[in-house]
Parts: C-alpha cells; structure tokens; sequence
C-alpha cells in the first residue's frame, strides 16, 4: 500500500506525558496496595496514626490505582488511538494540555485529603466537591477534545476502538455528575442529596457503572485497537465488536443493584440487577472471544513476544472475571461472598489480571513508537516484567478466593443450640496466611512495576530527538 508523509503531525507530547503518568501512578498506588495489604498481616504498620491509617489509606489506593494509574492509560492510549485511527491532529493542543494538568491537580488533590480524612464516604467517589467540580470540567474538556478529533477525522468510518472510547468518556460524565450531586456545608464537607436507599441504590449505580464504563468498557477501546496492532493482524470479527459494543452498553447500566443484595432496597430491584448481571455474561465473552481469535493464525507470536502475552493473558483473566462477576451476582453466592475476600479477589482478578495487564501492554507498545525507536531498551526485561505480573496475580486471586469462602463458611456456621460456631476474630485468624501470600503476589506485581520504569527510562533517554519529532508525522494511506 503506497503511503505518504502528511506535513501535519500527531500531538504526541500530551500521549507521552500520559503514557509516563501512567508508569508513575502505577508504582505509587500499587505500592500503597503492597502498603495496606501488609497493614492487614502486620496491624502496627498503621503507625497509630490517623493519616496513615487502613481506613484512610485505603481509598487512596482504588483513588490512585483506578483514576491516575487507569485513568492517565485511558486518557493517553484514547488521544492516541483517535489521533491515529483518524489521521488526524487532537483538535485542541491547550486543551489537551488542561486535561493532562488538571487531571494531575486532581490526583494531587487526592493525595492530600483523602489521608487528612476529607471524604464524602461514597466508594471510588469519595473526592470532596472542590475536587469534584474540577473533575468535572477536565472531564468536559476531555469528552471536547475526543468527540472535536472524532468530527474533524481524515477517515470515513469510525474505528470501532473509539466507540467503546467515546461511551466510556460519555457515561463516566453522566454517573459523575449524577452521584455527586449534593451540598456543601464547608469547603471539605457535602451531603449528598439523596437519602437512605435511594442514596445506597444511585452510589451502586455510579459504582457498579465505574466497573463497567471505566474499567471495563475503556479499556475494551484499548483492546480493540493494541491487540491487532500487536499481534499484526485484523480484529476477527467487526461484525462482532458492533453486537458486543451495543449489548455490553445496553446491559451494564442495569447491574447495579448486585451491590445490594439482601439490603432495603426492593425485592424486584434486586432481583433484575441479577439477572442483568447473568446476561452480561454474553456480551462479555463475546468481546473476550473477538479480541482472543484475532491471534489466529498469529499464536505462535506469544513465544517471542511478551507484549502480546500481556494483552493476551489480560483477555483470559477478563474472560474469568466476567465469568464469576454474573456467578456472585445470583444472590444465593452472594449470600456467600459478600463481605468475605472472595470480593476483593474478583476485584484484583479484574484489576490486576484485566486492566493492570492491558494497560502495560498498550504502554510498551506505544512507547518506542511516541519516541521515535524501534522497540523497547530492553525485551528480557519486558519479559521478566510479564512472570512477575502473572504469578503476583496469581498469588492474589487464589489466596483471597481460599479467605473468602473460609470467611463466609466460618461466618454462616451454626451449632445445634442456633449459635455461631465461630468468633469473628477466628475467622480472621484462619484469614491470616491467605493476607500474607496476598501482600506477596501484590509485591511480586508490584516489583514487576519497577522494571517498567526502568525500561522506559532507558527508551526515553535514548531516543533522538529528529527522529523523536519524525515519528509525529501523519502517514496517510497506510494501516493506522
Ligand atoms: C460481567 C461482568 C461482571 C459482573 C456481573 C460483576 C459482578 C460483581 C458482583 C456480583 C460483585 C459483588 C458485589 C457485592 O457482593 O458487594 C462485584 C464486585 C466488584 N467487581 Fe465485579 N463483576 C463483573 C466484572 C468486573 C470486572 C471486569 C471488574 C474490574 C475490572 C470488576 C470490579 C469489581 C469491583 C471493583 C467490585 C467491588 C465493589 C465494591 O464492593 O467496592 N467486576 N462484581
Ligand atoms: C500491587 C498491587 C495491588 C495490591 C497489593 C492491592 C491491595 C489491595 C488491598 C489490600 C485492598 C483492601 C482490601 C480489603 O479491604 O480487604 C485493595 C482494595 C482495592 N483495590 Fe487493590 N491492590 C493492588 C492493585 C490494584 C489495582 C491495579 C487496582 C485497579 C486497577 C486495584 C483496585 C482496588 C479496588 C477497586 C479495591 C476496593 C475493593 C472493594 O472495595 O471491594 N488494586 N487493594
């Protein structure tokens, strides 16, 4: 195919920036993960302290790992995928620098008042109005400058990879406004507008839609567009990723209320929250499916190259996560895992083995093409990056999925006379090898992190400047 070289070029500088966030954020909020993890092997880890007490340090972790570790990959593979899927500048260079900024401002903002013990107590919400409100409008800008590249795009069709893109942009805005109506009574205390389960069902809502429109559907976008990329093939089946997109979008905004089970919120509401979960299973696989099958006939790429075995391998572990999401989302499970660490290893099943993986993936890919060099410093590294990742997940999924069915039978056990066989603090004890194996796996992940910064470290300081800037210009004609 012939190609020439548009004088125009991509804005890059915005990508890179987001890209090394990305690695930064990555290594904080997962070493705060390792951090709170060992809180709950060794308790006097929380120094007596309010500031770096569990309670607090907590939500600073899903703050950092969710929104500046998974949101600096979304908002930098996203500029990246549209600018090159529609051989087109962003439309706005200050624009995208005030999102790349602001975002910053708002994770800082986090930073500092989440340990100071600000919060509005909702989860994966708990930034305060201030900070909320300047979310909010860098969210504004962002969906600007997305939707702006989209209209002005070179190409006829829209690749599919920025659908997923542009819903998990428009929905993250509708669910973020919406939960966080409420009214302030000092510059660092709301109340939320809503009240008893209406409040519990629209943070669910919000929660559950977080899962779905930022963890999932986002990086659905990054799917789409870095495994062909890397596996140098077309996706199997567009025909496939229309159906998927259309039916993952229809029936995520629905499952909320799985959060809710057995609580004040309706009966009815309960039950079709679980039943929308169950059909979720559908699209889920489909898309899973789509992204594995676009391998064939290229497997035998995994021997030599660990990128695609990140990409690859986060695809098997979303598969497993939508599997048993739909599994613990049928009340008589739930009955079992809520409240128990079979939770939070489906959380880290999903976080770790789907978006943690795939983002790293999307990151060694872009980085040696954003600086102008052919691969990354160095591919053993890369490699040993992989077994780390992999084993640490492991690690962590296996020893929660051990503590929460240990939690939740020790918790339900009856003796004749109708009282509980077991104490609280036994079932914790029984809990405290499985907290030791999970800081392990954590570490293991998390050390795998550090080799990421030193390899794009090495790529970034080697790169040449001209063939840095060369790299920008647009190639039209050619295969995005
Ligand atoms: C079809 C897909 C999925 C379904 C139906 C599903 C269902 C569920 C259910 C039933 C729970 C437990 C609720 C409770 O007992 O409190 C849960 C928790 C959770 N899931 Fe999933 N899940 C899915 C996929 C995923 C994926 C891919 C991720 C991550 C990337 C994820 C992240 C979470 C998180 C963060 C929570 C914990 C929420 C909290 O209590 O703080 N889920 N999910
Ligand atoms: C080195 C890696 C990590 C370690 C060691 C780690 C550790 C932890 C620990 C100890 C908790 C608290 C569990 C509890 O309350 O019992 C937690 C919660 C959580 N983490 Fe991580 N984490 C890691 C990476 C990640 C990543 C990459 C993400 C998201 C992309 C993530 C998302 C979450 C979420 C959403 C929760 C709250 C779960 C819930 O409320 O059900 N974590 N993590």
């Amino acid at each position: 195919m012939s190609t020439a070289i548009s004088p125009t070029a991509y804005n890059y500088k915005v990508v890179r920036q987001f890209a090394i966030m990305t690695v930064v954020w990555g290594i904080l909020g997962m070493g705060l993960g390792v951090f709170i993890a060992s809180q709950l092997v060794w308790p006097q880890l929380n120094l007596d302290l309010p500031w770096t007490s569990f309670g607090r340090l907590r939500p600073l972790h899903t703050n950092l790992v969710i929104f500046a570790f998974g949101g600096c990959a979304l908002f930098g593979t996203s500029y990246y995928v549209v600018q090159r899927t529609c051989q087109t500048r962003l439309i706005s260079d200050s624009m995208a620098a005030f999102t790349f900024w602001g975002w910053q401002a708002v994770i800082v903002g986090a930073l500092i008042t989440l340990p100071m013990g600000f919060t509005t107590t909702k989860e994966y919400a708990e930034l305060e109005w201030p900070l909320a409100i300047l979310l909010a409008i860098v969210w504004v800008t962002y969906a600007l400058v997305f939707f702006g590249t989209i209209v002005k795009r070179k190409t006829k069709h829209i690749y599919v990879g920025n659908w997923f893109y542009g819903a998990f942009i428009v929905v993250t805005a509708m669910l973020h406004i919406v939960n966080h109506i409420s009214l302030p009574v000092s510059l660092f205390k709301s109340y939320s507008a809503y009240a008893g389960a209406t409040d519990a069902m629209i943070q669910w809502w919000y929660g559950h839609n977080a899962v779905g429109f930022f963890l999932t559907t986002g990086f659905l976008g990054m799917m789409y567009y870095f495994v062909p990329k890397q596996a140098e093939r077309p996706i199997y089946s567009y025909r496939l990723s229309i159906v998927h997109f259309w039916a993952l979008i229809t029936l995520y905004i629905w499952a909320g209320p799985h959060h809710l089970h057995y609580t004040a919120l309706p009966d009815w509401a309960q039950s079709l929250g679980m039943v929308m979960s169950i059909i979720l299973l559908a699209p889920s696989w489909g898309g899973m499916i789509n992204g594995m099958m676009t391998l064939s006939g290229a497997w035998h790429k995994l021997r030599t190259d660990p990128i695609l075995r990140f990409l690859v391998v986060s695809l098997a572990f979303y598969g497993m996560s939508t599997f048993e999401g739909p599994m613990m989302a049928i009340k008589t499970v739930n009955s079992l895992s809520h409240y128990t660490d079979w939770t939070i290893g489906h959380v880290h099943a999903g976080a770790l083995g789907w978006v943690a993986m795939i983002s790293i993936g999307a990151v060694y890919h872009m980085i040696p093409k954003l600086y102008g060099r052919q691969q990354m410093h160095s591919v053993g590294l890369i490699n040993a990056h992989f077994w780390l990742a992999t084993i640490g997940t492991v690690l962590y999924i296996a020893s929660m999925w051990v503590n929460g069915i240990t939690q939740g039978l020790m918790w339900r056990a009856i003796n004749d006379d109708g009282t509980l066989t077991y104490s609280f603090v036994e079932a914790l004890q029984a809990s405290h090898p499985g907290f030791i194996v999970r800081a392990l796996g954590g570490a293991f992940f998390a050390s795998g992190m550090l080799l990421m910064a030193y390899n794009v470290y090495r790529t970034v300081r080697a790169a040449n400047p001209v063939e840095a800037e060369e790299a920008t210009k647009i190639v039209v004609a050619g295969a995005h």
